[in-house]
């Protein structure tokens, strides 16, 4: 899309970090913005912080792992604003373990939010889309998207899923002749309440599962929230989407700094070299060096 004001955006994951961030700047380019969260009071605490700054907003609770509740969001939209051009899948989740360990109900909260929330996007309002000859659905996966590591099996496995989505829906829209374009949005870490996504662990679930850390897993729970801390505003992500949707780009790399260990894995893959992790060291230089930017 070469232009985005006076158009309709619906941000998914819309109450707190890279959401909000993405509801703020597309508001501010010029949009009309449908927010939407499973956190009624985040989200309409957000809608009310937007609206003040004179963006133009609506919101509307859904839970993006119930094909119904997004049905339900596109109709809300579609009723409040007439269109949808610009579609964000963003809401995400994630807690790890040992993969042998987590539980079933863990798997199934983390694939239902992250995997099945942009399946039901796509089905929602990707029709709209195709109908009205424009629009662009930007995915949230993550650098984790292209890269895995220990103790998190259930987010990779999502987001290695949500960059695949990304890949046959571009293609199969342009196969169809469609105009509509795709994004897919990997970011390394960026400053958000992604390390307290238990928050909106659903009640049908029964009780935060207690997974027993063993002092490897606990330093390394530790640290990721120390990089998520020291992470990328998530405005500066907001305004690569903005970036990518317009110059109609498909992928969004916000962090250059993984470039060296994505070019090393699939020199490795090609070279039947078995994965090597990027060593902590790197991490932690990582973390100092956006320590010092800030
Ligand atoms: N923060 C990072 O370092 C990072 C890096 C790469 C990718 N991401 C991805 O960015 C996206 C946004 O996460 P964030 O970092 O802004 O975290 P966040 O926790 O600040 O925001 C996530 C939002 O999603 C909402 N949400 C959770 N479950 C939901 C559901 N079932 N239905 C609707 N909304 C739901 C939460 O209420 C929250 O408002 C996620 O997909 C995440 O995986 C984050």
């Amino acid at each position: 899309m070469r232009h985005l004001a006076g158009k309709i955006a619906v941000v998914t994951g819309a109450a707190s970090g890279i959401g909000l961030a993405l509801s703020r700047r597309l508001g501010a380019d010029g949009m009309s913005v449908m927010m939407a969260d499973v956190e009624e009071t985040a989200l309409a605490a957000a809608a009310e912080e937007l609206s003040a700054e004179g963006i133009e907003v609506a919101a509307t609770v859904t839970d993006v792992s119930d094909a119904e509740s997004v049905d339900a969001l596109a109709s809300a939209t579609l009723r409040r604003f007439g269109a949808v051009h610009v579609l964000c899948n963003n809401a995400g989740v994630s807690r790890g373990g040992p993969a042998w360990d987590i539980p079933l109900s863990m798997w199934g909260w983390i694939a239902g939010v992250n995997l099945f929330g942009i399946v039901h996007g796509i089905r929602s309002f990707v029709p709209h889309l195709i109908a009205q000859r424009e629009g662009h659905v930007v995915n949230t996966a993550s650098m984790g998207g292209m890269l895995a590591g220990p103790w998190m099996s259930p987010y990779h496995a999502t987001k290695y899923a949500a960059v695949a989505i990304s890949e046959s829906l571009y293609h199969e829209l342009a196969a169809v002749g469609s105009p509509v374009r795709v994004s897919v949005l990997c970011p390394g870490m960026v400053r958000t309440r992604i390390h307290e996504a238990y928050r909106n662990w659903p009640a049908r679930y029964g009780a935060w599962p207690v997974v027993h850390d063993s002092p490897a897993i606990a330093k390394w729970r530790q640290t990721a929230s120390a990089r998520v801390g020291a992470g990328h505003d998530p405005a500066t992500i907001a305004t690569a989407v903005r970036d990518a949707i317009l110059r109609e780009q498909f992928w969004i790399l916000t962090h250059p700094e993984f470039g060296d260990a994505l070019r090393d894995k699939y020199d490795g893959a090609l070279e039947g070299r078995n994965p090597r992790l990027l060593p902590l060291p790197a991490f932690n230089r990582l973390t100092a060096a956006l320590e010092r930017a800030k």
